[in-house]
C-alpha cells in the first residue's frame, strides 16, 4: 500500500536561504583570495561575509521560527533524546544538525572577528580594525585566523558529508527545502512561523549600518 502524501509546509524563510547560498559562494572566494595573494580582494569580500554573519546572528534572535537559535541550540540531553528517537518532531534543524550549525556559525563569527584585526606579512593590506592594535598582537591574530580556517574547513566537510548521508542513505531531501523554502513535514507538525517584515527591516538596518561603518575604516 502506498503511503499517503505528506503535507508540504514552509521550512526556511528567504533571508535564511539567501544567507546560506551566499555563504556557499563567498567562503570558497575567501579561501581562493587568501591562497592566491589577493589580500585586498580578501578583505573587501570579507566585509561582505561580515555583513552576512552579523545578519544571521541577529536573525537567530529575531527571525522566523526555524532560524531562531532558541529553536535549534540544544544541550547534550536534547541531542541524546533525538538520537534515541524520543525528541518531538519539528521542522528545521534537528538537535544534531543544530549542533553542527551552531558550531559553524560560532567558528565563522570568530573567523570574521579575527580577520577584522589581521594584516598581511608585508604590512600592506590591513583588516579594517587592525590599526587599533600593535604589530605583535596583529601578527598573533593573523596566525590564529589562518589556523582557525582549518577548523572551519573540517566543520564544512562534516556538514557536506552529513547532507550527502541524509540524501543518499536516508533518502531525505534536505537540499530542496534550503532551495525552495518548502518541504515535507511529519503528519501534524506545523510549518515555520514567519517573522514580521519590520523585524527584517531592523536586522537589515543594523547590518547595513555596522557594515558601512566598517567599510569607512578601510
Ligand atoms: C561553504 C560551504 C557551506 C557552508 C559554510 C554551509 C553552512 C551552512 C549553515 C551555517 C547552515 C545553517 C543554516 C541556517 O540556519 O542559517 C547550513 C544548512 C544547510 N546546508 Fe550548508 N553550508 C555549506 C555548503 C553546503 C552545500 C554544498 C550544501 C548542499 C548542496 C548544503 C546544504 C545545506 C542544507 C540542506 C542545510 C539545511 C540543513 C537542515 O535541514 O538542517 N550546504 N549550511
Ligand atoms: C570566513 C571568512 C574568512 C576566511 C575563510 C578567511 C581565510 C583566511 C586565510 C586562510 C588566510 C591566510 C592566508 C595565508 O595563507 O597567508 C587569511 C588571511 C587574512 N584574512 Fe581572512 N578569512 C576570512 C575572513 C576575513 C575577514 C572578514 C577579514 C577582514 C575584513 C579577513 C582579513 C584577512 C587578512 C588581512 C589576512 C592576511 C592577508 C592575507 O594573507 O591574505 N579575513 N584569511
Amino acid at each position: 500500500m502506498s503511503e499517503p502524501p505528506r503535507p508540504r509546509v514552509r521550512i526556511w524563510d528567504g533571508p535564511t536561504r539567501l544567507f546560506h547560498w551566499l555563504l556557499v559562494v563567498l567562503i570558497p572566494a575567501m579561501w581562493w583570495t587568501a591562497e592566491n595573494d589577493q589580500a585586498q580582494l580578501h578583505v573587501a569580500i570579507g566585509i561582505g561575509v561580515f555583513a552576512l554573519v552579523l545578519f544571521r546572528l541577529l536573525w537567530g534572535l529575531m527571525g522566523s521560527s526555524t532560524a531562531r537559535f532558541a529553536n535549534f541550540v540544544r544541550g547534550p540531553r536534547g541531542i541524546i533524546s533525538y538520537l534515541n528517537g524520543r525528541a518531538a518532531k519539528v521542522v528545521g534543524h534537528n538537535p544534531l544538525g543544530g549542533l553542527s550549525v551552531t558550531a559553524m556559525i560560532l567558528v565563522l563569527t570568530a573567523q570574521v572577528g579575527l580577520g577584522l584585526f589581521a594584516s598581511d606579512d608585508d604590512g600592506e593590506v590591513f583588516g579594517p580594525l587592525s590599526l587599533w592594535l600593535d604589530e605583535d598582537m596583529v601578527e598573533t591574530i593573523t596566525e590564529l585566523h589562518e589556523t582557525l580556517f582549518n577548523v572551519l574547513l573540517v566543520l564544512i566537510a562534516l556538514h557536506i558529508a552529513a547532507i550527502l548521508y541524509y540524501t543518499l542513505v536516508q533518502r531525505k531531501n534536505l537540499v530542496g527545502p534550503m532551495l525552495s523554502g518548502r518541504g515535507d513535514a511529519p503528519e501534524g507538525v506545523e510549518g515555520m512561523r514567519r517573522a514580521p517584515v519590520w523585524r527584517l527591516a531592523v536586522a537589515l538596518a543594523i547590518t547595513l549600518g555596522a557594515t558601512a561603518l566598517l567599510w569607512s575604516q578601510l
